[in-house]
């Protein structure tokens, strides 16, 4: 929690005037100063507190390199940190208040703390396998929205060769479903469902440092995490499905329409 406030300090403060923005994998994904600056205060702080630590965070993977597989091969050792030091960077670049900080923590190949800051309306969600979810002070629970009809969704338009498949479930969803937003942040999407704000998320091609966090927050707060094939959440998991368990299999059901 410590090390996303001191990243939501820079963000609160540059957010829609940094310096320097530049592509990453496609004109669709972006980077800019501040992101690879909360990154470093972030590693910096874990690993004077926990000098037994991994990291994986976006900004430190090369390009074309397969974030899982990294993902995979650091989770043997002691503590592994998964971190999207901004998650919503184009929010951030456009001074669009809608982006967070995610910090997961990984313990023996198991997700099991997950943290996911919202700087811009100081929202602490935090979770911890077997033992809750919060937000700030208070318990996190799920929403008990059953039916797939009256449920509200959100999604998102993933950065790179899934975006159409997603644009075309996002349009068959907001038929079916009550309503669908997309509001740029997997991590506030996910942090949502857990408040119950949400009933349910799902987006093709995400990576391990946009869902860990969102995934203990999930699970600590009463709700189902899979990939959109039903298969359980790991930390290989690219498509994801993640809703209040009442109606995760009629969204299951609906992916597989395609
Ligand atoms: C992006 C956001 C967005 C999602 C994209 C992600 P970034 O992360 O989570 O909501 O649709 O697929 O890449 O680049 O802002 O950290
Ligand atoms: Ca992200
Ligand atoms: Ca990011």
């Amino acid at each position: 929690m410590e090390a996303a406030r001191v990243a939501g300090e820079l963000i609160r403060r540059f957010i829609g005037r940094p310096e320097q923005t530049l592509t990453k994998s496609s004109p669709h994904d972006l980077v800019t100063e501040v992101d690879k600056a909360c990154q470093d205060v972030i590693f910096d702080f874990l690993s004077q507190m926990y000098p037994d630590s991994s990291f994986l965070g976006e900004e430190t993977v090369a390009p074309g390199a397969d974030a899982a597989t990294l993902a995979a091969q650091e989770a043997d050792r002691r503590f592994l940190w998964v971190v999207d030091p901004i998650d919503g960077t184009l929010n951030f670049i456009r001074g669009l208040p809608a982006c967070a900080v995610s910090i997961g923590l990984v313990v023996a190949g198991e997700a099991v703390v997950g943290v996911i800051y919202d700087p811009m309306r100081d929202e602490m969600f935090t979770g911890v396998q077997g033992q809750g979810a919060m937000l700030n002070e208070a318990p996190l629970r799920v929403s008990d929205v059953d039916d797939l009809s009256t449920a509200l969704l959100a999604s998102g338009f993933p950065t790179g060769a899934y975006r159409g498949k997603n644009a075309e479930q996002i349009r068959r969803f907001g038929q079916h479903a009550r309503n669908v937003r997309a509001f740029g942040s997997a991590a506030l999407h996910l942090a949502y469902v857990a408040a119950g704000r949400l009933d349910g998320f799902w987006e093709n091609d995400l990576n391990a440092w946009d869902l860990l966090a969102g995934a203990v927050l999930i699970k600590a707060a009463g709700g189902e995490i899979t990939d959109v094939k039903g298969a359980p959440y790991t930390l290989e998991t690219r498509h994801v499905a993640a809703t209040n368990g009442r109606i995760h299999r009629q969204l299951l059901l609906d992916l597989d329409m395609d």
